[in-house]
Formats: C-alpha cells, structure tokens, sequence
C-alpha cells in the first residue's frame, strides 16, 4: 500500500496535466469523494493505509494540540478520524466536507459537522463562524485554486490563530515531473472497492510558499513525517501564522 495526497492515500501516479480533461476536475474531485465514501471510511477506519497509522495520522495529531486549542475547524473532514481524535482530547471541533455521506460518517462521533464545499464557504462570511484558534488541513487541499480557501480560512482565525496543513510531500513526485499539475489517483491499492478516480493538484515547495505568502501567512514550522525506517518523508506538515503586518497580526512573540 502506498502513502498518501492521498500518498497517504494509495496514488496513482499517471500525470494527466497534458492530457484532455474530459469534465473540470474540481467537480470530479468533489463528486469522487461521494463515490468513494463508503470505501474511504473503511479504509481509514480499518486502519488500512500504512502511511496514517505509521505517521501522518499521530504528526497533525500533535501539529494541532502543540498549539493548545480550544477550538478547531477540520476543513474537508471526511470521516471525522481527527475530529474525534481532538473532541477525545478536550478540544472544541467543527469539521466541514463537500461529502453528504462523509460528513454523516462524521456525525457518528464527537464534534459539529456540516456539509459545505470550499466555494460556498469562501464567498459567504456567515456560514461557519470564528474565531477558531487552528484551521486544520489534513490532506484536503487537493485543488488547483486555493487561495480563496486560505483567505476565508485567516478571516475566520482568532489574532493568535494557526494554519496547520499536511499535504503529500512534493518531493515524491519525483525529479523528472517535479512541478504543479493535476494528477489522477486511482485507488489501485484497495482492490477496487473504490468506484471513481479522484483528480487532485501536486504542488511543489515553492508553490506552497507562493499560495502560504499570498494568503497573508508566514511559515512558522515545516515538517517532514516518515515512516520508521524509511528515507523518504511520506508528507509536508506545515503551521503557518499571519504574517507581520497582516490585519490581526499577534504582536512581538
Ligand atoms: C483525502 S480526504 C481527507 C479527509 C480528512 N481530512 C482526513 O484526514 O481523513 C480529502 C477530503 O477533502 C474533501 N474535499 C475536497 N475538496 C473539497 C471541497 N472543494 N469542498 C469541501 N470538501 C472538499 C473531500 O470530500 C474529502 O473528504
């Protein structure tokens, strides 16, 4: 089984950026994840994607209660694992997915979830309010524009707020097609028991620093998670604060 952008998530790794698109892959991506939600909860929740057991799962884990919150936002939930993993902890969480089946596999456990995708949250201020003191991304920016995403995102952060985002680490698309493009993952790893292919958008480092600057945010740590033993960081677990300067911005730390 491979790692997550899903590396973490068993990817395929056929590049389709040169390829005809056939639909828009924002609405395949979204839609794929209604497909597929019976089979990805299964799979995360049978612990069956070596990657989340052996690193990804524990590191955003500790990202996020290093900060000490008190209250959460886990943007594109899915199944609410962290979720109910922060609730268990003492935290305060609101879990939002575009997936009506996800987010009431979500609704089985702690926490307030509702089913919104990234546009609507983006454009209206009043659903899902803040201040939160972390907005949290694990693996669930898969898009190719996000900056709209990012500002709603620091809008709704209290002045102390964090951004944590763990993504697939840009390294493992490899030197000969290290660049940002729509990929197709395939889910090959699990048997067929997922129905669509899900089309999602690789970033390089430098992209993610772009996209992190543009929003208003200063990188404050990066990290690499790896598996025991392994040479090769499986994800790119980043916490961002606003930059000096940004409205909101925390004084002298
Ligand atoms: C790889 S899953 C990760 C789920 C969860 N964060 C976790 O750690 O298991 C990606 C999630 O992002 C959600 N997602 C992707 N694009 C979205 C969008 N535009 N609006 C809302 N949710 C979206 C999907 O529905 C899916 O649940």
């Amino acid at each position: 089984m491979s790692d997550d952008p899903v590396r973490d998530d068993p990817v395929s790794d056929d590049p389709v950026s040169d390829a005809p698109v056939p639909t828009d892959p924002r609405e395949r991506l979204v839609a794929s994840w209604d497909s597929n939600a019976a089979a990805w909860t299964d799979a995360v929740r049978q612990g069956r994607i070596a990657s989340r057991d052996r690193a990804t799962n524990a590191a955003v884990l500790a990202a996020v209660t290093r900060l000490r919150p008190g209250r959460v936002l886990d943007v594109g939930c899915g199944e609410g694992w962290l979720a109910h993993a922060l609730e268990a902890r003492g935290v305060s969480v609101v879990g939002f997915d575009a997936s009506e089946a996800l987010v009431r596999a979500a609704g089985s456990g702690p926490g307030t979830f509702v089913r919104l995708d990234y546009a609507t949250f983006a454009r209206d201020d009043d659903v899902i309010r803040g201040p939160f003191d972390v907005a949290v991304c694990n693996f669930s920016l898969l898009e190719a524009e996000i900056g709209g995403l990012l500002g709603a995102l620091v809008a709704r952060l209290g002045p102390a707020g964090r951004l944590v985002v763990q993504t697939l680490h840009p390294l493992t698309l490899g030197a000969e097609r290290y660049a940002d493009g729509w990929h197709e993952e395939t889910f090959d790893g699990f048997g067929g028991a997922f129905a669509a292919p899900m089309p999602w958008y690789a970033r390089t480092l430098a992209s993610w620093s772009r996209v992190v600057g543009d929003a208003g945010l200063v990188f404050e740590r990066l990290e690499e998670p790896r598996m025991d033993g392994a040479s090769w960081p499986v994800s790119l677990l980043f916490t961002a604060a606003r930059g000096p300067g940004a409205v909101g911005a925390e004084g002298p730390r």
